[in-house]
């Protein structure tokens, strides 16, 4: 059996040569990290979940005009993608405070910020991913002041549009992460949006009830990841052809005595 070329594994997702010049092959792992892999698992079925979401919010996000790395769907786990040379920076946005602002600065969790805030990380799995200001991206040249300011404006249109997509379906998305690349077509280059866009990268909470529907179930302990992510893509519209179909948390049985009399 021949075997692809993996040309890069990291801690959720490996990514192989492509059928074709400039094309990669991403494959989504079951694997949940945290805490710069401190604390690991295997959670079956978070792959092709993470694989769908992202799909689906790629092809919204294509349409809306913010260009991106997604070209199709192969399987239950992988999908075809441009190969970009990435940017080494972690792009947050933020809007409501959670995770680690509230303990940098002194927040409450769930406290609306004045306005969403973006936030620049240096991608490095050694030093732990430190934050950064655009002096260090630009003085280091990890990328340039007019990339700087195209991954700014892209982050905060895919913020736009996600708080949008998520309100329609009772959800709050609280922040999210993204990562850029440069694409190389003939003689130009774009900066266009890369990776994953799913509960792994996002924080995302019922409106209603503000349970938690993300990564967080996993780094807190909380339980149900995978129903969770799975609420999520069923609220999109999207459930792979056969994924788990538990629910998590007790289900309300209804008291027939009490009600009937
Ligand atoms: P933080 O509050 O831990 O800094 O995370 C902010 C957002 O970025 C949150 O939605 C989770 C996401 N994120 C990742 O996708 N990958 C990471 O390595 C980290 C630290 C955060």
């Amino acid at each position: 059996m021949s075997r692809r070329r993996e040309i890069y594994e990291g801690k959720a997702k490996i990514l192989y040569e492509g059928p074709e010049q400039g094309t990669l092959i991403q494959y989504f792992k079951d694997d949940a990290t945290a805490f710069n892999n401190q604390k690991h698992d295997v959670l079956d079925g978070k792959g092709v979940l993470n694989n769908r979401i992202s799909e689906h919010i790629m092809i919204l996000l294509d349409k809306m005009g913010v260009p991106n790395h997604f070209i199709r769907r192969l399987n239950m786990r992988e999908q075809l993608i441009r190969a970009v040379e990435i940017i080494p920076v972690e792009v947050v946005v933020r809007t409501i405070a959670a995770g680690t602002i509230c303990k940098r600065l002194g927040l409450d969790e769930g406290s609306t910020l004045p306005r969403s805030i973006v936030e620049f990380y240096y991608k490095s799995d050694p030093l732990g991913d430190p934050m950064v200001s655009e002096e260090h991206i630009t003085a280091f040249g990890w990328a340039s002041p007019a990339e700087i300011d195209e991954m700014m404006s892209m982050a905060l249109r895919v913020n736009d549009f996600l708080t949008g997509l998520f309100a329609g379906i009772g959800i709050q998305l609280i922040d999210f992460k993204l990562e850029f690349g440069r694409h190389y077509e003939e003689e130009t280059m774009r900066v266009i949006l890369a990776d994953e866009i799913s509960p792994d990268s996002c924080r995302l909470w019922d409106i209603k009830t503000n349970e938690k529907l993300d990564k967080d179930r996993f780094r807190r302990d909380l339980g149900g990841v995978v129903e969770a992510y799975q609420d999520v893509a069923q609220r999109l519209g999207i459930m792979p052809e056969s994924s788990p179909t538990k629910r998590r948390g007790p289900v309300l049985v209804s008291d027939k005595s009490k009600s009937e009399s």
